[in-house]
């Protein structure tokens, strides 16, 4: 019988994580990829030391309770942590961590294409090339917004914020944001700050969501925020669903307050709002913002950093609770 911890790996992740997992630990993969259920998860964490979820595994409050006592961390694969009740977490003495830095420039690329996509009519354009649709050509024809030296609002200025500024930068974009406090000013490289999220809105040819789903956040951009913004304005989100009011969204779409949005994420997922779909002027992704090779490969590694650490008694890097 093997003495390494025993470690839950909840999905399929890149085979060097898996490779370095089953060195170090008495590893348990769930090599099928199948979402556990709330009972399957619970059932699976009863006899290890460790896991290792994404956001797709829900710790909720209750599910925390039935946890076993020799469970000491959750590290997740993941910089987003709520699907983890961090309170509960705390309360039974289990230590959370998640995977920040090492997402946000592959998150930043996804929030840029959604940008252009959505201002460009890129979603309407390929259905039209795959469909055989394209019969003609005018200058007239699939007119869109440009993006080069318009404003980009910012709401969320952490690490994917910021590399969503720098990308931005190669457009000429004139950067404004909102954070819970202002950046030192070689971090703000040049972005004005704001101190409310009302004031980005109103100047926001663009605006891309960044911050993490709390309740404070949940349904931050409501209808009365959307119609503080300028008409046409284009918003982009691969942050977390619960950050919009998607009917609200949906409303501003149909109208034309404003012109586009981009999403990577939806308040259902799997599976998103099927309303969307119906809507030419929503270019969509399947939550893949952190889906590149070399970044599940840090996700997993950093995940799997933060278990080594506790395992050899010492405090994990991004511990969260
Ligand atoms: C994150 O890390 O929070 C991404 O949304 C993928 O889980």
């Amino acid at each position: 019988m093997s003495d390494k911890p025993v470690l839950l790996i909840t999905r399929k992740l890149s085979a060097r994580t898996l490779e370095r997992a089953a060195r170090d630990y008495d590893v348990r993969i769930n090599l099928e990829d199948q979402v556990y259920t709330p009972a399957e998860l619970l059932a699976k964490c009863q006899d290890v030391d460790a896991v290792l979820p994404c956001h797709s595994e829900h710790f909720s409050a209750d599910m925390v309770a039935q946890l076993p006592d020799r469970l000491k961390i959750i590290a997740n694969h993941s910089v987003g942590v709520d699907h983890c009740d961090l309170k509960a977490c705390k309360d039974r003495g289990i230590i959370v961590t998640n995977t920040p830095d090492v997402l946000s420039d592959a998150t930043a690329e996804i929030a840029i294409l959604l940008l252009l996509g959505a201002a460009r009519r890129a979603s309407e354009g390929d259905r039209m090339m795959r469909n055989s649709e394209w019969k003609h050509w005018s200058p007239s024809f699939m007119v869109g917004s440009h993006v080069t030296g318009k404003t980009l609002g910012i709401i969320g200025m952490g690490r994917v914020g910021q590399a969503m500024a720098r990308c931005a930068r190669g457009f000429n974009m004139d950067i404004h944001y909102y954070n819970r406090s202002r950046l030192s000013a070689d971090k703000e490289m040049g972005a004005t700050y704001h101190d409310t999220i009302e004031s980005v809105l109103g100047i926001s040819n663009f605006l891309s969501l960044h911050c993490p789903a709390t309740p404070e956040t949940t349904g931050l951009l409501n209808s009365r925020r959307i119609g503080l913004m300028p008409d046409g304005a284009v918003v982009v989100n691969t942050a977390r669903g619960a950050l919009i009011d998607e009917p609200a969204l949906i409303a501003a779409l149909k109208s034309g307050k404003l012109a586009a949005a981009g999403l990577d994420v939806f308040a259902k997922e799997p599976g998103g709002n099927p309303a969307f779909a119906e809507l030419e002027n929503i270019f969509m992704l399947p939550h893949i913002g952190s889906a590149t090779f070399e970044t599940r490969d840090a996700m997993g590694f950093r995940a799997l950093d933060n278990i080594d650490a506790w395992f050899a008694g010492k405090q994990p890097g991004d511990r969260v609770a």
